[in-house]
């Protein structure tokens, strides 16, 4: 087996994007795209996997890094191109090197493993000194046409530099290649920059082959969309729902029943079980993970988040969440970074909820706001429930007990206690902690001031309405 070199091409700007973003990062499933691209590089297993950069320089190196530890970043010099791109690329492999060179770009993410193994493999049972992925696109603009004589590959010209003859070609250069690395050594050196881009062309290389006597192969694609470059945000649009077409329809042949496929957006990481059901409208991100069972939906987001099996998932907004099996959220819930629910529990409607442990079957059903706190089991936090946590400087942390029963409108005043077992009256604001089993209660007596309405608003429709109370009561009496 010959050595291999990926050289994954990544300093260009990404004009078209009109982004501070640099275009390699853009995100299409939740990874950048580059990330796409070195996961198909890396499944070749190269000796050498090598990352061309420039633009954003540090901030592409470091996304390149924690997708592949082992690549070897390449700065490219200040003559622009994809050749000076490959050609920094070659002379920093080992002067010994005698293998092949993969080059793919960093924008191209669809590119399939095993197209990338038949292109090498064709390579190598060919003979060839090039051999590139090409495509039949039925809009080929932009991209450099694969000109051919007598059915043998001649040339590559880049669309601002294609005659009409040459645009009229369907045949596309995918950007994907493999070269012995003789061929590069020998032609790079020859390919200048007198063209409509005033760039270094790697495709330049393929001409120079031919004219050397050598032989290049091209093999079109069988699903031309894999070899599409991402340029601009249309093409990015456009690639997210191809992605997600295929992310969706694979969770749906595993058993997963998605209602509408349309308004569903999968990440390429997230983990789905059997017989989970996805209701319209939800996005599933990140490293989330549903169990069995599990039902999430109509519309909601959850960003690396558990759901347990059998959990129940409405209208709700969840990151860094974790919700127990069986347990009950929603809707119109929000759970924030750190929110632990126990298997059974429940995060009700309209409540947000940090930093927060609620234990097994306890509840937290209507109205409130639980922040850097800890819920024993088998309590009930009443509706209207608000922790104070933060006193304008520090954070505080609010312990409530197991099987506890707070009040309607209860305000929380960290850092404090409840005990096991303990209640809390309605409309308690709780300042010191309440020992197990205990009730607390905000002792506000309520005064009433009989006969106020008819003194101090007469002749509104209130006191219309108490004096017919009163008749009615002295007829029933
Ligand atoms: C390139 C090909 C074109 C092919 C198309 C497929 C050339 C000259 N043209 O055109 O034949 O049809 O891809 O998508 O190669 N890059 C560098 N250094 C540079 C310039 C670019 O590393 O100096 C990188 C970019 O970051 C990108 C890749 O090379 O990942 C391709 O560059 P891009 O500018 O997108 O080339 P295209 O015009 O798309
Ligand atoms: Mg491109």
């Amino acid at each position: 087996m010959q050595p291999l070199a990926v050289i994954v091409l990544a300093a260009g700007q990404g004009t078209r994007m009109k982004s501070s973003t640099p275009k390699v990062l853009h995100r299409l499933a939740g990874l950048p795209l580059i990330h796409h691209v070195l996961e198909t590089a890396r499944s070749l297993e190269p000796e050498h996997l090598m990352v061309v950069v420039r633009h954003d320089r540090d901030t592409v190196a470091a996304s390149v890094l924690e997708a592949a530890p082992s690549a070897v970043l390449i700065d490219q010099d200040d003559t622009p191109g994809t050749g000076r791109a490959v050609e920094q690329a070659v002379e920093a492999l080992p002067a010994d090197f005698t293998g092949d060179v993969v080059v793919v770009s960093a924008d191209v993410p669809f590119l399939d493993d095993d197209d990338l193994l038949a292109l090498l493999e064709l390579h190598r049972s060919d003979e060839a000194d090039a051999t590139l992925l090409s495509a039949i696109l039925e809009d080929p603009t932009g991209y450099g046409r694969v000109i051919r004589s007598s059915g043998r590959v001649q040339k590559i010209v880049e669309h601002k530099d294609a005659s009409a003859d040459e645009r009229d070609v369907a045949e596309i250069n995918s950007g994907t290649y493999v070269f012995t690395v003789e061929a590069l050594r020998k032609h790079l050196p020859f390919v200048t920059a007198a063209n409509a881009q005033n760039e270094k062309y790697l495709t330049d290389v393929v001409g120079l082959l031919t004219i050397n006597r050598g032989h290049v192969s091209a093999k079109p694609v069988a699903e031309a969309w894999r070899v599409e470059g991402i340029n601009d945000r249309v093409q990015l649009a456009a690639a997210a729902r191809r992605l997600n077409d295929t992310i969706v329809t694979h969770w749906q042949r595993e058993g997963v029943s998605i209602l509408d496929p349309q308004t569903t957006w999968i990440d390429r990481d997230v983990s789905l079980a059997a017989d989970v059901e996805i209701l319209p409208g939800t996005q599933l991100k990140g490293a989330t993970v549903v169990e069995t069972g599990a039902i999430v939906g109509p519309d909601t987001t959850l960003v690396d988040t558990e759901v347990g099996a059998g959990a129940v998932v409405k209208r709700t907004d969840a990151t860094l969440a974790v919700i127990g099996a069986g347990a009950s959220v929603g809707p119109f819930a929000f759970l924030r970074p750190g929110t632990i629910l126990g298997a059974d529990g429940k995060i009700g409607t309209f409540v947000e909820t940090k930093n927060s442990t609620i234990g097994e079957g306890s509840k937290v059903p209507h109205l409130s706001y639980v922040g850097d706190t800890e819920v024993g089991v088998g309590a009930n936090i009443g509706a209207g429930t608000i922790t104070a946590n933060y006193d304008g400087v520090n954070k505080h942390r609010t312990v409530v007990g197991s099987h506890v029963r707070t009040g309607s409108h209860n305000v929380f005043v960290a850092p404090v206690r409840i005990g096991d077992g303990a209640y809390t009256g309605a409309g308690t604001v709780v300042r010191k902690d309440v020992p197990a089993g205990s009730l607390a209660i905000t002792v506000a007596p309520q005064r009433t001031m009989s006969g106020w309405v008819e003194a101090k608003r007469p002749g509104t429709d209130a006191a219309k309405a108490a004096a017919d109370a009163a008749a009615t009561s002295e007829t029933a009496s």
